[in-house]
């Protein structure tokens, strides 16, 4: 027996038809780069989150970039970020010479500690950049007043939670810039790199419009320093056909996440969304205290897991020039030592679940 951990393969097979069609309408017309694709996703990815503007782009990261290339952050400015995420969330800023301060995390959700971010602002502070980790959004309302009071400009790394909820509305309707990554391995992923920029601000729209395409304004007219940082048109025709299954695909998502957590034992820290939020369950994360243990006798029983994230970004080499003292940030210590993701996919078996529940008691249990 073995498990699938995201099981892609049988989403194409689903889907396949659709897919296909889309894809070879693309290589019919050669309309491989900003084709009439590109413009029709907008326009759904529009409708699906009541944005007003989305603009399709490159990756995850290529958004992060384009979001602070539009605040306009300057070399040396502070942006204040969770150390509990993967590389590209701090890694954007570092590359824009501004600088990454960390703030710890909420042990049980894994989000970013609102109550701890007003003792970090000084003079630089620019921008606030939490992360809704594992597809739960973060505390909105709590980072939006703090920002606001503070005449900072917020930005959502929405990479984990494209399709989640906050109060009944998408996390775009509560921050400056809300961005998101299709990587195939994403809740709604495409066969590639892609990603998207949603904000209801029409001024930073047109900037990132304009950025996504080296700055130009018109042909051979660069108005800004921008990036290539377009969406491929068979990206978009790939996301085309699988955005109409996503509200079904979230639904089935959620099912799964229950289904383990009922059935994994109490005596381990399982994941918690609040009651005024949705998952859209990038991934469903448990804490042990014998993690390789754990994950060696299930691989031995054909259960893949994985480890988001093992090393804390104040930790890593590439931030040593930070000073982040190691113990500086405690619960993103703790945690990065104890998770381990689970399979987690729309068309996960009950039965997978029963199997992966039974040996994680048995383990923790003997
Ligand atoms: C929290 C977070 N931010 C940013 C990214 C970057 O997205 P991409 O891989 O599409 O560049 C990812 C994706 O892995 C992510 O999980």
């Amino acid at each position: 027996m073995s498990i699938d951990f995201a099981n892609l393969q049988h989403q194409y097979q689903l889907y396949k038809k659709e897919i296909d069609a889309r894809i070879h309408g693309v290589l019919n017309k050669s309309n491989y780069i900003m084709g009439e694709e590109v413009a029709e996703l907008e326009n759904n990815l529009t409708r699906f989150t009541g944005a007003k503007h989305v603009i399709a782009c490159s990756s995850g990261t290529d958004a992060l970039l384009l979001a602070m290339m539009a605040l306009d952050i300057q070399p040396g400015d502070e942006v204040i970020t969770t150390p509990f995420t993967f590389i590209a969330t701090a890694e954007t800023i570092a590359l824009l010479r501004a600088i990454p301060v960390f703030v710890d995390i909420e042990s049980d959700t894994f989000n970013i500690d609102a109550s701890k971010i007003d003792s970090v602002i000084t003079d630089k502070t620019k921008i606030i950049m939490p992360v809704s980790i594992f597809g739960q959004p973060c505390d909105l309302d709590e980072i939006c007043s703090i920002a606001k009071k503070n005449n900072l400009k917020l930005i959502v790394d929405g990479a984990q939670s494209f399709g989640s909820l906050y109060k009944n509305k998408m996390e775009v309707h509560y921050c400056d810039i809300y961005t998101t990554s299709f990587f195939p391995a994403k809740p709604l992923g495409c066969y590639g790199d892609g990603g998207a920029v949603f904000t209801n601000n029409e001024g930073f729209a047109e900037k990132i419009k304009t950025m996504r395409v080296h700055g130009q304004v018109k042909r051979y007219c660069h108005k800004y320093i921008g990036m290539g940082g377009r969406m491929d048109t068979i990206q978009a025709a790939v996301l085309l056909a699988k955005l109409p299954h996503y509200e079904r695909e979230i639904i089935l998502r959620q099912e799964v996440a229950e289904n383990y957590t009922r059935q994994l034992p109490d005596s381990i820290h399982k994941p918690s969304v609040r009651p005024d939020r949705t998952s859209v369950w990038a991934q469903y994360t448990i804490r042990v205290s014998d993690r390789d243990e754990v994950r060696n006798e299930l691989r031995k029983k054909g259960v893949p897991t994985a480890v988001h994230y093992p090393v804390p970004l104040h930790q890593q080499e590439c931030f040593k020039y930070l000073n982040n003292e190691k113990g500086g940030y405690p619960v993103s210590e703790n945690v990065a030592s104890e998770v381990i993701s689970l399979p987690m996919n729309p068309y996960l078996a009950d039965s997978d679940v029963q199997f992966v529940s039974e040996l994680i008691s048995d383990l923790v249990e003997s």
